[in-house]
């Protein structure tokens, strides 16, 4: 009998990423979990753990370039009804890690609740939105993060106050662990101006970034003090191209990727726009997105 014998119900063996990543591209994972709740993701984590076997987690694969060998291991996706759940008040709720990030910022801008106007047009999912701190220009999502439940190591449920989870520009400290659930709090505001705000920041969004187009969001950090995407603009490198992958010329930090493309042609172009931004500034673009 194989180790996950008894959860053959919530596990799909081979199966393709691609689809669930914005990109639309990529390999197979060895092993999908979907969890039914928390206890069989407990379980089945100590057990991948005690067999060896590597665990990652998709949210909502905006952020992730699947290379096309694909993963071998445990792609955990909490999708299921009980890790979106959404409970309590808007001015503290309790949002499960498997709940979309759009929706979620709409309705609560909508009833003018305020905090998370700031992720408009951002998509994703919470956990993946708490472990990166999702955001832009206008704020990020970890300034509306009271604490987080986390699946720790040893498998246990643990809340992190929010100074443990140590919020920074896109990044948290909450490394591997699996994040189940936050609680955030939004303040009261006259839903007019939460929705007028929401819709400002869509709009910014929409006017500066391919948004119809597959791709990851911004590819890179931006560096302390300037902008990656104007650097990548100033070095010339709008229109890049390795086989279907793309630097879009609407906003420089994107890479879009064509019907067809596979996720080492996106490496090459991030390999190239590296390159040429060292050359042109002598400045280090850090990855931004997550390559598996
Ligand atoms: N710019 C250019 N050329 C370009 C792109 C940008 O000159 O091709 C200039 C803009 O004109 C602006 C400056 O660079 O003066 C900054 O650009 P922008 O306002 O678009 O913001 P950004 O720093 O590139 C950040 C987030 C985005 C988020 C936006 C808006 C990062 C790396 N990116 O972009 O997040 O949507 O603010 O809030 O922090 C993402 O994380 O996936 C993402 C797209």
């Amino acid at each position: 009998m194989n180790w996950w014998h008894d959860f053959a119900d919530q596990i799909e063996p081979d199966a393709p990423l691609g689809s669930l990543t914005w990109f639309k591209l990529g390999g197979r994972a060895r092993w999908l979990f979907r969890p039914a709740d928390a206890d069989a993701l407990a379980t089945l984590f100590v057990r991948a753990r005690d067999h060896g076997v590597p665990v990652k987690v998709l949210g909502g694969g905006a952020n992730v370039l699947v290379r096309d060998g694909g993963f071998d291991g445990l792609v955990v996706r909490l999708d299921g009804e009980a890790f979106r759940t959404i409970d309590g008040p808007c001015g503290a709720l309790r949002v499960g890690a498997g709940v979309d990030l759009m929706p979620l910022s709409r309705q609560c801008s909508d009833k003018g609740f305020t905090g998370l106007e700031c992720m408009a047009g951002i998509p994703g999912s919470v956990g993946g939105a708490v472990k990166m701190n999702a955001g832009g220009r206008f704020g990020d999502f970890g300034s509306s993060v009271c604490e987080v439940e986390v699946l720790d190591e040893r498998g246990l449920l643990a809340t992190w106050a929010r100074d443990r989870v140590g919020f920074g520009y896109r990044r948290s400290e909450l490394g591997e662990r699996i994040i189940v659930s936050a609680l955030i709090e939004l303040r009261e505001d006259d839903p007019a101006r939460a929705k007028e705000r929401y819709d400002e920041y869509f709009e910014y969004k929409r006017r500066s970034q391919p948004m119809a187009d597959n791709s990851a969001g911004c590819i890179f950090k931006n560096p302390p003090g300037a902008s990656a995407g104007a650097l990548i603009d100033r070095a010339g490198l709008k229109g890049t191209r390795c086989g279907g992958a793309t630097v879009s010329t609407r906003h420089a930090n994107f890479i879009i990727a064509d019907r067809g493309a596979v996720a080492s042609d996106v490496l090459r172009v991030v390999d190239m726009v590296r390159d040429g931004v060292r050359r042109a500034f002598n400045t280090e673009l850090e990855m931004e997105i997550d390559v598996w």
